[in-house]
């Protein structure tokens, strides 16, 4: 279709990303998988927060989260998500959007596995997005839970990774003089090919 090449070049969106965060891994400070995730609460007032971009699969890009925190019931309460990805050091951003379902079982009992066993422990005392009353209350609820869960605590039933599978996803690249280089990826329901846009700077 279009004159879609150099970094933009490839037929997968998938694999485009994987190669642009690859790229970003090199350039950036840190977290260059940080994206800023997107919902909207029940009165449609749009929400907006950081999490890590920690698997992307053949068809959709997952991260993980408490599933009582605010944007789980944002998530949930709406079915779909939105999420961007900027590197400063690219100067380049994706954006994402899409329906959402949750990972759980022992793909999420695999990545919880994975990570430090503080942080496994931190999931268990956490109860994100709750009122806390001080530092102090935190820092007791880790030693109650890491006394009750021990070194190798099981993945928190109220823990796991939400799967956002995408509609529409958009490439963009800073150019000269703010003419910027922007593709627009676009799948419809029951769609099996991507369509591909260059849309104006
Ligand atoms: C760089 C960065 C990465 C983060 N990654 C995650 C993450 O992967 N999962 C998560 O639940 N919160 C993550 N957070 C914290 C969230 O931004 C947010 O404070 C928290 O999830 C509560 O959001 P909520 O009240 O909207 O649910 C991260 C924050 C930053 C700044």
């Amino acid at each position: 279709m279009s004159d879609r090449d150099g970094i933009f070049k490839g037929d997968d969106p998938f694999e485009l990303t994987r190669r642009w965060l690859a790229e970003a891994e090199k350039t950036e400070v840190n977290d260059p998988n940080a994206i800023a995730m997107a919902t909207v609460d029940a009165d449609g007032l749009p929400n907006v927060r950081m999490v890590l971009l920690k698997e992307i699969e053949d068809d959709a890009f997952v991260f993980y989260t408490n599933y009582e925190s605010v944007k789980a019931s944002e998530i949930e309460g709406a079915g779909k998500a939105a999420f961007v990805m900027h590197w400063k050091s690219l100067r380049r951003q994706v954006r994402v959007r899409g329906t959402v379902t949750r990972v759980e079982g022992p793909q999420a009992d695999a990545y919880y596995a994975s990570r430090s066993l503080k942080s496994r422990l931190g999931a268990w005392a956490s109860h994100q997005s709750q009122p806390l009353a001080s530092r102090a209350a935190l820092v007791a609820e880790v030693a109650k839970v890491t006394a009750r869960h021990g070194t190798d605590p099981k993945r928190p039933p109220f823990w796991g990774g939400y799967r956002i599978r995408p509609s529409e996803i958009e490439f963009w690249a800073d150019g000269a003089f703010r003419l910027h280089d922007r593709f627009r990826w676009i799948k419809k329901p029951g769609q099996r090919e991507w369509e591909t846009t260059r849309l104006n700077p």
